[in-house]
């Protein structure tokens, strides 16, 4: 009964942040992140979509949380959040409640810190958990207090508070997000004594941009951390382990095939490592593997005509360009007859929009698809018919 238990276990983890036993390496970036934690430098994250932020993230803050390191980190998602006021909420709540350990500390801190106005406060199932806090907004007083929470209730517990914001980019969308940029950095520069930030997000263009341009207000706020993908060397045994512990074998051949196929993206390597061991009896084999590989594609294959239906002539060359292997230099003469790409000007509007659309990744050395398992779809499916 036990092995069948053992043996009901899910091998592979995609689709939201992951963790335990089912997070592999990232050491190097996890002891950087711990070390910013501990010593109070701000850290901004950034990587193209579904590496593991999130997922590096949530582990480094359980690790710090569980030390005796007095340093207790709060973590919170802005996505939902559309407005300043929103955001002022959310982080009201989530300090409040994380910093916390039973409710009447929170009641007591809300009534402490938020002077001057009651917050309506409104209760979940479990109260000690589940609590949302809303504000009079017209009282900019408040704000400023709102901001100060951390710090205040760091001092008055002697410790240092780490705010990690998912999905920053979000206050892009605020109405005048500039000023509140500046508001966000003057006040949190003053914290640097008890409050440390970690800010990152899924799109790495626009938090590129929030962090790197000299005219925005977070500019060299902190230590950037370019997660880098996780090596094949750490992925093979992690994909054999997974098989092995459900009583299952794959090759390290074929698990390196698996990683080579998604290009060592974290998620597809996970999602591609499930297809493969559902199909498996007991040993992995090449034709489950390619079973696997085109049932990955199928179930994709909807998004990805949608994605190319929305696209131009031009901007379908352009991709065409990449899956053909050109991945800089695209206003060379000769690139721009043989993909028929227009001018120069063209170029760079077709690359803009396409970074927008989140499809391509542009670094410094090379531009490549964002989403590998939509590359090898387009070269199938678009490339190979358009030849
Ligand atoms: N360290 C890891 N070990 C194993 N798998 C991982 C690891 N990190 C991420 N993954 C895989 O990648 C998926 C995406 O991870 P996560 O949500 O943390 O990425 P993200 O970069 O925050 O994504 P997004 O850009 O969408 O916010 C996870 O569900 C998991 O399958
Ligand atoms: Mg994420």
């Amino acid at each position: 009964m036990k092995n069948k238990q053992k043996n009901m276990e899910n091998p592979f983890i995609f689709g939201s942040a992951t963790s335990g036993k089912w997070f592999t390496d990232r050491t190097e970036d996890a002891k950087r992140l711990l070390n910013n934690f501990m010593h109070g430098i701000n850290t901004i994250i950034i990587s193209p979509r579904r590496w593991g932020k999130t997922s590096l993230v949530l582990k480094v803050s359980d690790q710090a949380n569980k030390s005796d390191l007095h340093l207790k980190i709060v973590n919170m998602d802005i996505f939902p959040c559309r407005s300043e006021e929103d955001f002022y909420q959310l982080f009201a709540t989530e300090v409040i409640k994380q910093t916390a350990t039973k409710w009447e500390e929170w009641t007591e801190n809300v009534s402490r810190f938020l002077s001057g106005l009651v917050p309506k406060i409104s209760l979940g199932a479990n109260p000690a958990t589940d609590f949302t806090l809303s504000f009079d907004f017209s009282n900019k007083h408040l704000n400023e207090e709102i901001l100060d929470l951390p710090k205040k209730i760091a001092q008055k517990k002697g410790i240092r508070i780490v705010v990690c914001i998912d999905e920053f980019q979000q206050i892009e969308e605020f109405t005048d997000a500039k000023n509140f940029q500046k508001t966000l950095r003057s006040a949190w520069q003053l914290q640097t004594q008890d409050v440390t930030y970690c800010l990152y997000g899924s799109k790495k263009h626009l938090l590129s941009a929030l962090f790197s341009k000299q005219s925005m207000p977070f500019y060299k706020f902190g230590d950037v951390l370019f997660l880098q993908k996780i090596p094949l060397n750490d992925w093979i045994p992690y994909i054999q382990e997974r098989f092995e512990k459900t009583d299952k074998f794959i090759s390290s051949e074929l698990a390196s095939m698996i990683c080579q196929a998604v290009d060592n993206h974290s998620s597809y390597v996970q999602q591609l490592a499930w297809l493969l061991w559902v199909r498996t009896e007991q040993r992995a084999t090449e034709s489950d593997f390619n079973d696997a590989l085109q049932d990955l594609l199928n179930q994709n294959s909807a998004l990805y005509y949608n994605f190319t239906e929305e696209l131009t002539l031009i901007q379908m060359n352009f991709l065409r360009a990449i899956v053909d292997g050109v991945h800089h230099q695209f206003s060379r003469k000769d690139i721009l007859l043989k993909y028929n790409l227009g001018t120069s000007a063209n170029v760079s509007r077709v690359r803009k929009s396409l970074e927008q659309k989140e499809l391509i990744d542009i670094s410094p050395k090379m531009i490549t698809f964002n989403d590998p398992v939509f590359r090898l779809w387009f070269k199938k499916t678009i490339f190979i018919r358009q030849k």
